[in-house]
């Protein structure tokens, strides 16, 4: 059975980064919403309680019962998390003079306490909280503490609860993965047994068992995901595996081809279909983002459900999903950001039942299981690129012209960064076409020309990215060649937006 800990999420940005800081520490865990608990698996060695951006005397606040837990398992709360078991045990939680946000440090530390050791006073942590704990429940102590956060951590003297006021999974938090460790290891006793060995054993033999002698069809993308996926259930049902690889219209310049061949030698079995036709004319007209994703997403499944009919006893649709477009696209506050197409894009009723393998994995994670399963180098370093593809990155309607000159705009860009050696470097890059047109003059001619910006960013997870700061040189270069090349673009910016509190893709 594979150990797991439990992450209740509360609706904090952060909650994801927990799950990731866990995983980092080898042990399996699993974000579910703060009133999901699963009681009964025998599997769980720990629970975290994630922070929230409500108070907790909000009125919409989320409120659960924690006594089915509280003295069995291990409870760490963090911030709100914090707040909640403080408030619901007899503390005292009050709204704080100035909202406490960003660096601090513990100036005491209560070395004895299994959740802080190795942790010195003077340590970075981050805060960011409105509320604060003025007087901690009966039955607990404090274990830390900042110049103006006196309850900064406290623990249970009866019980196996510990609450942080900081948020030890932020970057700047410098001793949090320590305190994590402490937590999930030493507390908890994870064996921290989880890696991408163990994940690829674990999920070949449930795959095999979850699909039995049926037919599955996977949508390949070309990227890291689907392939991953791909590979996987290859490995796992062989030739009862075939993978669909849709052309939309809206792919790279020649992606469609190249894709086929590099997936000639995985030895998969692949089709490949060209429906761009379809999606163009269902997309003729449509202007709003999420309209235009919903159109692809329903799309995408409308193939598949033609292709699968012609292969008998397909019971199964594979896709290549990971665990940040399932919280991304299922915020429990309610918020909607984007609907990735693979999972809000989903017509309610379907024809085939859905496996998702990679559900539960983090990019990074998803990079290593490839790299593990022999997938080329080439293929696994792709930068991510999203499903609805282009699409998302012409402003305004589509059109197969529109999609023509950002993909050679593309193309030169891409191109460029490969070739400057720096195509490693960045998580994602890419060209937008903006739905604007610019006067310019080539040569003796006055153009009325479009523009298109170019994005690159680096990041480790999609969740936050920071513009990348290539070269001007570079920049110079895909400029001049874009404009000389591209006919109908006379314009090029470079987009220095980071997420947040912009996105990587514009729609
Ligand atoms: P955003 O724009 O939300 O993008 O900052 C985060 C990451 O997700 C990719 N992305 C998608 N991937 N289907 C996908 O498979 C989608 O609908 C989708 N939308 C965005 C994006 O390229 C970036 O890597």
């Amino acid at each position: 059975m594979q150990e797991k800990i439990i992450i209740l999420d509360f609706g904090s940005q952060t909650t994801q980064l927990i799950g990731r800081r866990v995983r980092e520490l080898n042990t399996y865990c699993e974000i579910l919403p703060y009133n999901k608990f699963p009681y009964g698996d025998e599997s769980v060695i720990g629970v975290i309680l994630s922070g929230s951006p409500f108070s907790v005397y909000d009125s919409k606040a989320f409120n659960v019962n924690l006594d089915c837990i509280r003295g069995k398992l291990p409870i760490l709360g963090i911030c709100y998390g914090a707040q909640y078991i403080s408030y619901t045990s007899g503390g005292k939680v009050e709204p704080a003079e100035s909202r406490e946000y960003g660096r601090a440090n513990l100036s005491h530390v209560d070395a004895r306490d299994k959740l802080l050791r190795d942790i010195k006073p003077g340590s970075q942590v981050w805060m960011s909280h409105g509320d604060t704990i003025t007087e901690i429940p009966p039955h607990f102590h404090t274990i830390a503490s900042t110049d103006s956060v006196v309850n900064a951590a406290f623990a249970s003297d009866e019980e196996p609860i510990w609450g942080v006021q900081f948020h030890p999974e932020a970057y700047h938090s410098i001793d949090g993965l320590t305190l994590l460790k402490n937590f999930v290891v030493t507390i908890c006793g994870s064996h921290q047994d989880w890696s991408a060995e163990s994940f690829i054993d674990s999920t070949v033999k449930q795959l095999k068992e979850q699909i039995g002698d049926d037919k599955v069809v996977l949508g390949l993308s070309g990227g890291v995901d689907s392939s991953v996926a791909a590979v996987l259930l290859n490995k796992a049902i062989g030739k009862q595996l075939t993978c669909i690889f849709v052309d939309h219209g809206l792919l790279r310049k020649n992606e469609f081809q190249n894709v086929l061949k590099d997936y000639e030698c995985l030895g998969l079995n692949v089709v490949g279909v060209d429906a761009s036709s379809k999606f163009y004319s269902e997309l003729a007209g449509v202007t709003d983002p999420e309209q235009k994703r919903k159109i692809i997403g329903k799309g995408f499944v409308d193939v598949f459900d033609e292709e699968a009919r012609k292969i008998k006893n397909v019971k199964w649709l594979a896709q290549g999903t990971i665990y940040p477009d399932c919280i991304e696209s299922l915020s429990i506050t309610g918020t909607t950001i984007k609907s990735h197409h693979n999972v809000g894009g989903l017509p309610e009723k379907m024809n085939l039942k859905l496996c998702e393998p990679l559900r539960l994995l983090f990019k990074d994670e998803v990079r290593d299981v490839g790299r593990k399963l022999g997938i080329p180098d080439h293929l696994i370093s792709r930068h991510p690129f999203p499903g609805p593809g282009l699409a998302v990155r012409i402003l305004g309607d589509i059109t197969p012209e529109k999609v023509s000159i950002l993909q050679e705009a593309d193309d030169i860009f891409i191109s460029n960064l490969r070739e400057s050696g720096l195509y490693n470097n960045v998580w994602q890059a890419g060209v937008i076409l903006l739905p604007i047109r610019s006067v310019g003059v080539m040569g003796d001619e006055r153009t009325y020309e479009q523009a298109v910006a170019l994005r690159a960013v680096t990041s480790t997870d999609a969740m936050s990215a920071d513009w990348a700061h290539l070269p001007y040189e570079l920049l110079a270069k895909v400029s001049n060649e874009i404009i000389n090349k591209v006919k109908g673009v006379n314009r090029v910016c470079y987009d220095i937006s980071s997420k947040p509190p912009a996105t990587i893709e514009w729609e």
